[in-house]
């Protein structure tokens, strides 16, 4: 008997063919995020669940699915996840990094380029037919080189962002909960970083970008008064969770032009954007895209199915969370 696990959404064939082999797969089918209801229904008697970051894997679904021997989410944050839970039940969880680095490193580069050559609002201009032809003053944006750029959260993904930021000739700031400030990092392939205070990143970069996991301790981490510490002529980049960034409190600063620009690919209450963020110019507004490449979902996508039957074989999971 192969055993029973619930994947719940599609993966490429080749992946789902070797999850086939070796379990027997409920496969939730929808479009969007499986409803509650049968995610409850549907993990019960189920081995593993391979989930999404947009499910809400809670004590309720682990007491519904108490025969769970791992829940790999397909994803490498996992705040939808109640890691606790999830311990005191004796379940692993597992998440999929360094699969998505390079193609979250790069688009956090997009929304970079983006917002500070302002490339969507020139599209929408030009879409709304309201372009006047080339001339020496319009739609100015800032150049890169020679700037400050501000990572904060110097893991994976941020040291990707970093070793990028020498093709435009920047200097890096950092800020990390793991390194000491005051120290220099080196990023292979990238310039040196200087560590520093978040609040001294944040008075002192032309562009801050995100790259911390979202937890109590980051949760609104940008406020208003992180964001009334900002140069008036810098940009603020979120790839990481919206929650980190208070949006009430973005949507303030972009309105009274506190900062000259935010892109964001996260949002607070996803699929939802904050109201005051839509109506403004000064904002690129991009839909949870960061790791959204054919190569690297796919790759996510097998990383959880080789965590599943390793746990499922005896084995020890590859990529487990830890605590
Ligand atoms: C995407 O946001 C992820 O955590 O993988």
């Amino acid at each position: 008997m192969k055993p029973p696990v619930l994947l719940t959404r599609r993966v490429p064939a080749s992946v789902l063919s070797r999850l086939e082999e070796a379990c027997s797969v409920d496969l939730y089918q929808g479009e969007e995020a499986i409803p509650r209801g049968e995610l409850l229904a549907r993990v019960a008697g189920k081995q593993a669940l391979l989930c999404l970051l947009t499910d809400r894997v809670d004590r309720e679904v682990l007491d519904a699915g108490a025969d769970l021997k791992i829940v790999a989410n397909i994803a490498v944050g996992y705040d939808n996840i109640d890691l606790s839970a999830a311990r005191a039940r004796g379940i692993p969880v597992t998440n999929t990094p360094d699969v998505l680095t390079g193609a979250t490193a790069e688009f956090t580069w997009a929304l970079i380029l983006a917002v500070t050559r302002r490339v969507a609002e020139g599209e929408r201009l030009l879409r709304a037919g309201a372009w006047k032809g080339w001339s020496l003053d319009f739609m100015l944006g800032m150049e890169l080189r020679g700037k400050q750029l501000g990572v904060v959260g110097l893991g994976r993904i941020g040291t990707a962002v970093a070793e990028r930021a020498a093709a435009f000739g920047m200097r890096v700031a950092a800020c990390s909960f793991d390194r000491p400030e005051g120290s220099s990092a080196t990023v292979p392939g990238g310039p040196d970083v200087e560590m520093m205070p978040l609040d001294r990143l944040l008075a002192t970069s032309d562009v801050v970008t995100l790259h911390v996991p979202l937890t109590p301790g980051t949760r609104h981490l940008i406020d208003r008064a992180a964001l009334a510490r900002m140069k008036r002529s810098g940009y603020l980049v979120n790839t990481s969770r919206g929650p980190v960034v208070d949006e009430d409190a973005l949507a303030w600063a972009l309105g009274e032009r506190l900062i000259a620009g935010a892109a964001l690919d996260v949002y607070e209450r996803e699929p939802l954007v904050h109201p005051g963020l839509l109506g403004l110019d000064n904002v690129v507004l991009a839909p949870h895209l960061g790791s959204a490449t054919t190569e690297t979902r796919a790759a996510m996508a097998a990383l959880a199915v080789d965590n599943v039957l390793a746990v499922l074989g005896g084995r020890e999971p590859l990529t487990p969370v830890s605590p």
